[in-house]
């Protein structure tokens, strides 16, 4: 069965197509295009523009990628939250004209449950993983327990990513900042003190964010302050995944979200793995950031559970809640 499916939770639009191998997810093709604003953070609006003026394209550019005709297409699977209202509806538009057009069944998917999802789908020994899902807009952590995906810990302020992409942009460094602040982090020679805010399983960075820039007005160099920035954020991170892994007494943990691509990270939660005897996931970068394949393949195991969808349940849910989803494709 061959699934097509539409991402656009924030700002990119992403086109994948993914086909069911034995239970088993192959990416036929996977297509993003990222809205950059020239300056300042993502206006919705703009964004769903954006993502207006590149879907048809790129839903052609993926067809061809992977080789097939759109008749070939058996499922039609979107993002239908969590995510901005205007981006949601831009994705969701296209994926019922498609659905309608083609005249295939049409399915809206939850965008934090497909990060965990493709880890699973794509990697063959990973099977009940607790997830640390780290993007831009999200930080969770996210296990399935008691018959549902639940977060365990989350962000209390912002997401780590928007707290990288914030300290960079305060610095002029260009979006996203991410992989720039890694490259500095690396030349860091000195810890500054930073807080460290974990409650209970729960994490906040918008007090590390204004003390690391304190740092910068203080003409801290700018190496040790990203090593600084990295080291407390992602001992934090490890920290609140390794408390859910002790609680649900599960002995898998994968990365998701695109700080999932921060090799010190990846370093701090592969350790703490290997004391905990447990094993460490990381899925290739492509599906890492939000995709359009993670999308079809969430798309894919809902339908083929049994789950079905008329056009009046695709109604899109900007405050879609991990634990809202009703996971009927596991026991
Ligand atoms: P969301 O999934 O919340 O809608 P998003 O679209 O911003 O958010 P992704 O594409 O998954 O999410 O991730 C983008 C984020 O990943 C950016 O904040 C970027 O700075 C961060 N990022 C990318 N590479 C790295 C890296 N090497 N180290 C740290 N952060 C990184
Ligand atoms: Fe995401």
């Amino acid at each position: 069965m061959i699934t097509i499916g539409i991402e656009g939770t924030a700002h990119s639009i992403g086109i994948g197509i993914v086909e069911d191998k034995d239970g088993s997810c192959k990416v036929l093709s996977n297509m993003i295009k990222t809205y950059r604003p020239e300056k300042g953070g993502i206006h919705p609006r703009e964004a769903a523009n954006h993502h207006v003026a590149h879907v048809a394209d790129l839903i052609n550019e993926a067809l061809k990628t992977a080789d097939i005709s759109s008749q070939d297409i058996d499922l039609v699977a979107f993002s239908q939250g969590p995510g901005l209202g205007p981006c949601l509806r831009t994705a969701a538009t296209a994926a019922r004209a498609l659905s309608l057009k083609l005249e295939r069944p049409i399915i809206g998917v939850n965008h934090c449950v497909a990060h965990l999802e493709i880890g699973r789908g794509m990697i063959p020994d990973c099977t009940d993983p607790v997830l640390l899902y780290t993007s831009g807009a999200n930080t969770q952590v996210i296990a399935f327990a008691e018959g549902k995906y639940r977060v365990f810990g989350e962000t209390l302020d912002i997401g780590i990513g928007n707290c990288l992409d914030k300290f960079g942009r305060a610095l002029g460094l260009p979006f996203p900042s991410g992989p720039k602040i890694e490259q500095y982090a690396k030349q860091g020679e000195r810890y500054l003190e930073l807080p460290y805010s974990v409650k209970g399983m729960d994490i906040a960075f918008s007090g590390l964010l204004t003390a690391a820039l304190q740092y910068h007005t203080k003409h801290k160099r700018l190496e040790d302050i990203c090593y600084s920035l990295q080291e407390t954020a992602f001992a934090a991170l490890t920290e609140i995944t390794e408390r859910a892994m002790a609680h649900t007494e599960k002995q898998q943990v994968l990365l998701g979200g695109g700080v999932a691509a921060n090799q010190r990270l990846r370093d701090m939660v592969s350790l703490m793995a290997e004391d905990r005897g447990a094993e460490f996931f990381v899925p290739e970068k492509s599906v890492c950031v939000d995709n359009g394949a993670m999308i079809a393949w969430l798309g894919f195991i809902m339908y083929q559970s049994g789950v079905r969808m008329e056009l009046k349940d695709t109604i899109i849910n900007q405050r879609f809640r991990t634990d809202q989803v009703k996971v009927s494709w596991r026991d």
